[in-house]
């Protein structure tokens, strides 16, 4: 098989690169190794910036995302028993959407096939090759079956735990990793929302975030052990710690309902540097991952596609490489202040077992945050996120 852009993984990543691609009439044929109904069903982050909304809505993936997400012009923070709103649209003009990835994943992939896309499922990539020459592949196996998607250029679309990233020759291959001694329990609970916004809360047993899905389905995460056990978190001890580290805040009273969902993320920062080597290029979580704290993976994986489309575009239609060239330090400078606010929020909300010090340094910091104009605005602009150059052909 042939393709212009060879493209592996059909999450946020791969399957924007591929209609954004095709709106411009280049095309391309995305690998999967799991199930189409796998991908539209894994639970991940949901929260959309400014410029990601602005994109679906502005190349046709808006329709279900207008009418199904939830809209919010704020976000709180609660720590040392206080409640603290961050006034975003004040401050930056801008608003943030919640919108589930599973959501985006079902209406890119419905848009894809509906448009004649090509998608793999169940095709698992066991090599890339020939991308630092001028004949790039992909092997893959499906259905027990080895082939060969032959390609003009590669894009690895395929998440953390993908092989695009490992095929970087190590002579130019730069990692820069960041772990942190704690992780999420993230879990889904059949009620109404608990308050109308997310509430980051900090508390010296542990950070609780409250988000959600819809006006009957939240979201929930509480700080647990770096290598804790989903297992060892009953239903009981999950609402006894949200009830002291979110409830005791005023007027709040945690929604309680059926929880599904129970699963341990795991919070790390990493960046790969180079994102292209030669015909090859990273984009998403196969070239950078975040802690869910900023809400940024996302949004990253839509920034780094709409930079990649527009490469593509201006060489299949005016033959220039130029951008390809760029491609790899436009992605890292926006890559890294992500990686810097999300951080920043992570080592702000997440109190450090023992360390009494620290506690009381991150009160000081969120007072300083949200008592400021300017501390609060610096917070607002960043999680509401930087603004996104157009994937548009260029002049
Ligand atoms: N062959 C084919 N497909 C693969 C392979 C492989 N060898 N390895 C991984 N994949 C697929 C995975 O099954 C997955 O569907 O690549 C896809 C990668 O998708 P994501 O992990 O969703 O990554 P990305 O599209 O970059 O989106 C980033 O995902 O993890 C979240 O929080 C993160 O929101 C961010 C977003
Ligand atoms: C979510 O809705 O899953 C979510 C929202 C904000 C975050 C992290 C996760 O910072």
């Amino acid at each position: 098989m042939r393709t212009q852009v060879g493209i592996i993984g059909a999450g946020p990543a791969g399957l924007l690169l591929s209609h954004l691609l095709h709106l411009e009439g280049i095309d391309s044929v995305i690998l999967e190794s799991r199930s189409r109904q796998y991908c539209e069903q894994r639970i991940r982050a949901g929260l959309l910036e400014q410029g990601s909304v602005d994109l679906l809505n502005d190349t046709g993936l808006g329709d279900r995302m207008n009418r199904e997400a939830l809209v919010h012009d704020g976000i709180e923070l609660c720590f040392d028993g206080k409640r603290r709103r961050i006034d975003i649209h004040e401050l930056t003009g801008r608003q943030v959407s919640i919108y589930g990835q599973q959501e985006i994943v079902k209406d890119i992939i419905a848009a894809r096939l509906a448009a004649g896309g090509k998608i793999i499922f169940e095709a698992q990539a066991k090599e890339v090759g020939g991308f630092e020459g001028d004949k790039p592949f992909i092997r893959y196996v499906h259905e027990g079956i080895e082939h060969r998607l032959d390609c003009d250029y590669i894009a690895g679309c395929d998440g953390f735990h993908g092989i695009s990233r490992e095929a970087i020759p190590a002579d130019i291959f730069k990692g820069y990793d960041r772990q942190y001694p704690f992780a999420w329990l993230g879990m889904l609970v059949q009620a109404k929302p608990t308050a109308d916004e997310l509430i980051y809360c900090h508390h010296p047993e542990g950070f609780a975030l409250f988000t959600m899905r819809s006006s009957t389905v939240s979201r929930l995460y509480l700080q647990v052990e770096v290598d804790e056990d989903a297992k060892n978190w009953s239903e009981d001890r999950i609402w006894d710690a949200f009830h002291r580290r979110l409830g005791q805040h005023d007027g709040l009273e945690v929604s309680m309902g059926p929880l599904s969902q129970i699963a341990v993320t795991p919070m790390r920062s990493f960046v790969t540097e180079p994102m292209r080597v030669g015909r090859m290029f990273l984009a998403g979580d196969s070239a950078h991952i975040v802690p869910p704290t900023g809400a940024k993976g996302m949004n990253l994986a839509i920034a780094d596609v709409s930079v990649l489309a527009r490469a593509f575009i201006a060489y299949y239609k005016k033959n220039r490489t130029d951008l390809f060239d760029a491609y790899s330090a436009t992605c890292l400078q926006r890559v890294w202040r992500a990686q810097h606010f999300s951080w920043w929020m992570t080592s702000m909300m997440h109190p450090v077992a023992g360390s009494a010090f620290d506690n009381e340094r991150q009160i000081a910091e969120l007072e300083a945050v949200t008592s400021s104009r300017a501390g609060s605005t610096f917070l607002a602009e960043n999680y509401s996120g930087l603004p996104l150059a157009s994937w548009r052909e260029p002049v």
